[in-house]
């Protein structure tokens, strides 16, 4: 079989921040995960623990997700501040997680964990059981620039400088743990708070201005999404618009059916099940994009002469991964272990979402550390680096790159593809999801290249699984392929295996 490759054959730019990252006080993913604090006896760099914190400077994901989830209705943001010793202690129990929570790890700590990492924040603010004026102190807190009383408390707490915080999230999942609203009551909700979000004066607002992201639908109900987007920006059209720039779908790959299926012991059929449960996010995102196009399209000239009329509202996707039964009785919550079937849905998830760069802008994996479609897991001292981060790091090429026409899938192999193209250089993915059938591809590119690189992530088994004990078990490596020129390039694939071949266009 032959893929046909011709970078001329554009789809749009890949928004670097498709390649985001969740983070949530959610077992351990913050907790343990992230923040194990300065006198903690694992290595750390001012409460960051070392290990996770190189991983993630490593990663550098371009925009990071925090504090929840759920999590983000119960989050008082002034407990999280000042001298640590002195910060309330609330109960957490988010998703079974049932423990106390010392705000240890809050604005602060998240924005400089932000900076270090090379990461844009986005900040979910608290709808369900905080106020409006919450919410205004919370980004008066973090941006103001003049001095305030607010930006004296910022500056006073070790950063004199704004955060200049872009992305804020106004509500989290509104249809279930965020109120169970109706899109109706939601979107009043959503005018009081968005409408009373500040205005600063920083140049980077000027060219860029902070960013408000609406709760979207229950992806996993499709005809209920279908719904929910409908009425929602029917309600929004009515009246005046608030400030809406985002609309934030959510989809987790639900693995739910069989109890005996678990992140590690899975059958052919689970293993078929969890590969095309991802595959159904595609069709939802083409789905979503053309309602909240067309629904914006219906929004009515403004009668106002100091109204100006909506255009255009981003398709974004602020959760995804893979949940698989086990999840929900795990201890720490909502932990799994990472095989390479998760790591093929997120290799196909990563494809899907640059392949619709022309309508998604933003999505965020969840999560992070410690918890569903993790990258990194930790156990005490020990730390993992799961199949997921390599992922990520073999996919980094296509960050800013140009999403090509090609066909995601080659029908005579079932082997799925993915190419982009950046300053002359073509990365060409190839995910062989098949369990157990290696097969051979030939990549006809449209005019010479010269091959520069070909990584693989594969394993002897497609249940392995990187533990401490054998933290290199399912690794990425470079396969010693010789320096070819030509425009035909034939590669063998292993079964369930991740490919990323990078050519120069000669
Ligand atoms: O990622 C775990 C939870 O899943 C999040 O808190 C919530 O938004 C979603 O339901």
């Amino acid at each position: 079989m032959t893929i046909f490759i011709d970078p001329a054959q554009r789809i749009g730019t890949i928004s670097p921040k498709l390649h985001g990252q969740f983070i949530e006080y959610l077992g351990t993913c913050i907790n343990e995960g992230i923040w194990v604090g300065e006198d903690s006896p694992i290595p750390n760099t001012k409460g960051y623990r070392n290990d996770v914190l190189d991983a993630l400077k490593q990663l550098k994901p371009p925009v990071l997700r925090w504090p929840g989830g759920c999590y983000a209705d119960m989050y008082h943001w002034r407990d999280g501040i000042g001298p640590r010793e002195e910060r309330p202690v609330t109960f957490n129990e988010n998703f079974g997680t049932f423990e106390r929570e010392d705000n240890q790890f809050g604005t602060d700590e998240f924005l400089q964990l932000c900076e270090m990492i090379g990461a844009e924040p986005w900040i979910n603010i608290n709808l369900l059981s905080g106020t409006v004026q919450e919410m205004k102190d919370w980004m008066e807190y973090c941006n103001r620039a003049e001095d305030t009383t607010l930006s004296r408390l910022r500056a006073a707490n070790g950063h004199p400088e704004p955060y200049n915080v872009k992305y804020w999230g106004i509500g989290n999942e509104v249809w279930a743990g965020g109120g169970t609203m109706t899109p109706q009551t939601y979107m009043d909700e959503y005018r009081r708070f968005a409408s009373a979000m500040p205005k600063f004066t920083q140049s980077v607002f000027e060219t860029s201005p902070m960013y408000a992201i609406a709760s979207g639908p229950d992806s996993n109900k499709p005809r209920e999404s279908v719904k929910w987007t409908e009425d929602f920006f029917t309600s929004l059209s009515e009246y005046r618009q608030p400030p809406i720039h985002g609309y934030d779908m959510h989809f987790y790959n639900w693995n739910v059916s069989d109890p005996a299926d678990t992140p590690t012991e899975f059958t052919r059929e689970g293993w078929n099940r969890v590969i095309s449960g991802c595959l159904e996010l595609e069709d939802l995102i083409v789905e979503q994009a053309a309602l909240v196009r067309s629904s914006i399209q219906r929004v009515p000239e403004p009668e106002g002469p100091l109204d100006s009329k909506l255009t255009h509202v981003d398709l974004v996707l602020g959760e995804w991964g893979n949940w698989h039964y086990s999840a929900f009785t795990a201890q720490p919550a909502l932990k799994q272990q990472v095989t390479m079937r998760d790591a093929i849905t997120t290799a196909l998830t990563l494809d899907l979402l640059q392949r619709h760069c022309d309508v998604l802008t933003m999505a965020c994996n969840a999560q992070t550390v410690n918890v569903l479609n993790s990258l990194i897991l930790t156990e005490g001292e020990d730390m993992v680096i799961t199949p997921n981060y390599d992922v990520f790091m073999m996919y980094q090429a296509h960050r800013g790159a140009r999403a090509l026409s090609i066909p995601r899938q080659d029908k005579e192999t079932g082997v799925y593809t993915f190419a982009s193209e950046k300053d002359g250089v073509i990365t060409v993915d190839l995910v062989n999801a098949s369990m157990d059938a290696a097969t051979d591809v030939e990549l006809l590119f449209a005019s010479p290249v010269d091959v520069v690189s070909v990584r693989r992530l594969e394993a002897d088994d497609p249940h392995s699984c990187n533990t401490p004990e054998s933290p290199d078990a399912v690794r990425s490596y470079q396969v010693d392929a010789p320096a070819e020129t030509g425009a035909s390039h034939t590669l063998s694939l292993p079964a369930a295996s991740v490919t990323v071949l990078t050519a120069r266009v000669l």
